[in-house]
């Protein structure tokens, strides 16, 4: 079993935690935290998980999101193991929220950060991976080099239709992972409408 401790947290959303691996500072584990506020279960994990051996067996590289190692037992509760993101130096890569919150952080990213929210937008679509609602805090922009970035979906990849049509049929996946993207564009202009370099920035992706 292995033990976390608070000093390992990286991050949290409102349904996990977020570890760094004692061992092992490539990975982190996820544990579910069944806070009072929302309860959506396990199903969202075994969603996740399902979706994650798919495109595991369709051979998709792990260049948009964390590749998935498996679930392990630990002292706060079973954990779901995937790639930690980090930047060049070491740190735990911050996700979108960080870099649109502030308007001068934007400006200063604006060149990378179009460019790599297209590289991702194409990488969905040329592998076929559906995603649930694309949110800022749910994507890290990852600093490999000084001049050197990459978009990562870290969280909410798979598909809840009843029906997986998207999943299987990629000419029905490319029209939801648009819908999906527009919808993302429409979200970022309602969270920073006083940042005018989002706003830029939305011409372009
Ligand atoms: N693979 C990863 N690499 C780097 N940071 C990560 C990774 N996974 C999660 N994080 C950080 O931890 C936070 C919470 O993780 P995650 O989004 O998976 O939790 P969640 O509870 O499912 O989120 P939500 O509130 O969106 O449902 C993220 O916003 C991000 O800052
Ligand atoms: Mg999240």
């Amino acid at each position: 079993m292995i033990m976390l401790e608070k000093s390992l947290l990286v991050g949290q959303g409102l349904h996990r935690d977020v570890y760094q691996h004692p061992e092992n500072p490539k990975l982190c584990l996820k544990v579910r935290m069944d806070r009072d506020r929302v309860n959506r279960g396990d199903q969202e994990e075994q969603r996740e998980q399902t979706y994650y051996r798919l495109l595991a067996k369709r051979g998709v590289p792990w260049e948009g999101i964390p590749e998935f190692h498996g679930n392990v037992e630990t002292n706060l509760g079973p954990a779901a193991v995937f790639e930690l993101i980090r930047d060049a130096d070491g740190t735990v890569s911050r996700t979108l929220e960080h870099y649109l919150a502030d308007a001068r952080i934007t400006e200063a990213h604006l060149n990378e950060l179009i460019f790599e929210l297209n590289q991702l937008k194409n990488y969905l679509l040329r592998h076929n991976v559906i995603t649930m609602s694309l949110k800022p805090k749910n994507i890290v922009f990852q600093r490999l080099a000084d001049d050197q970035w990459r978009c990562v979906i870290i969280d909410n990849i798979g598909n809840s239709d009843w029906i997986p049509l998207m999943t299987y049929v990629p000419l029905f996946g490319r029209i939801k992972i648009r819908r999906k993207w527009q919808d993302f564009e429409r979200r970022l202009k309602r969270m920073y409408p006083l940042n005018d370099a989002v706003l830029r920035m939305l011409k372009f992706i």
